[in-house]
């Protein structure tokens, strides 16, 4: 794991920035009656927009490519959900929507499940819950701390709510590449771990289910399922780890300073 030179902080900055704006915008189309593929066309033609191209498609793993510009996983689906026509969202539904692109050679890399309409009490709970498990994960993300600060703060709080952490899949160093080393995981000891480095950049990513952790893996290859079919939740951030305070990466233009964004977000933690 490198830590980043000046230069490519610069733009792993504008990297960040521009997943935010592209995912804040996709989530804010999200509507009962569309199909997850015009979701994710519609993910494509934002990139385009703004001039950046998505570091989904075409990502390898063994002999997989994937196929689609976004991931977009509803409700059962944990993460790596492909756009289908087929899949109709429905009022009640949630979709996490995982928006990961490259721009000028960086990667930024951010996600948010959102309801489709009004969902259930118990679904927002979960939602809530596991963005919360990431601001408090993003506050151990400090200069000298280490990995298992963040994935103790992630998990104790997800299993206080009564919900479980994926094991399966786990937050990332990011840079040129989208996974660089270290592994974060979503569990964990507080003091265990290579200790964090001003500098480094990182994903965190708590992906939490409703009742059991297991997942299966679906039969297109890709997508991650919670095996008891109750629905999932995921928020990542991509951040520079700095004393005091982390540096989110990915937030959206119009949302104002970094250091303000994180402490409104911490300060809404129950
Ligand atoms: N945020 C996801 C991750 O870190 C992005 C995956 S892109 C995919 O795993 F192509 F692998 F789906
Ligand atoms: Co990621």
């Amino acid at each position: 794991m490198i830590c980043k030179s000046f230069k490519d902080k610069e733009k792993m900055r504008r990297a960040g920035r521009s997943a935010a704006t592209v995912l804040d915008r996709l989530c804010k189309l999200v509507k009962p009656g569309m199909s997850t593929l015009e979701l994710d066309e519609l993910g494509g033609e934002l990139m385009k927009e703004i001039g950046v191209k998505s570091a989904c498609k075409g990502y390898r793993s063994g002999h997989r490519v994937f196929p689609s510009y976004t991931c977009l996983s509803v409700n059962e689906e944990v993460v790596h959900g492909i756009g289908v026509e087929e899949r109709i969202l429905q009022e009640g539904d949630v979709i996490s929507v995982d928006v990961c692109i490259r721009e000028d050679g960086m990667i930024g890399d951010n996600c948010r499940t959102v309801p489709v309409g009004m969902v259930s009490p118990e679904l927002s709970r979960l939602l809530k819950v596991t963005e919360e498990s990431l601001y408090l994960g993003l506050s151990q993300a400090l200069h000298k701390n280490r990995i298992g600060d963040v994935s103790e703060a992630v998990q104790s709080h997800v299993e206080k709510a009564g919900f479980a952490v994926i094991t399966n899949f786990v937050g990332h160093g990011v840079g040129r590449s989208l996974h660089e080393d270290p592994q974060i995981p979503n569990f964990g000891k507080a003091g265990t771990g290579s200790k964090f480095k001003k500098g480094m950049a990182i994903c965190i990513e708590p992906m939490v289910n409703m009742k059991s952790s297991q997942i299966r893996m679906a039969k297109d290859g890709w997508t991650a399922l919670a095996v008891d079919g109750f629905p999932s939740a995921h928020f990542e951030h991509t951040l520079l780890v700095d004393e005091g305070k982390p540096e989110i990466l990915t937030i959206p233009e119009g949302y104002g300073e970094a250091e303000d964004f994180f402490t409104s977000k911490l300060a809404e933690v129950a």
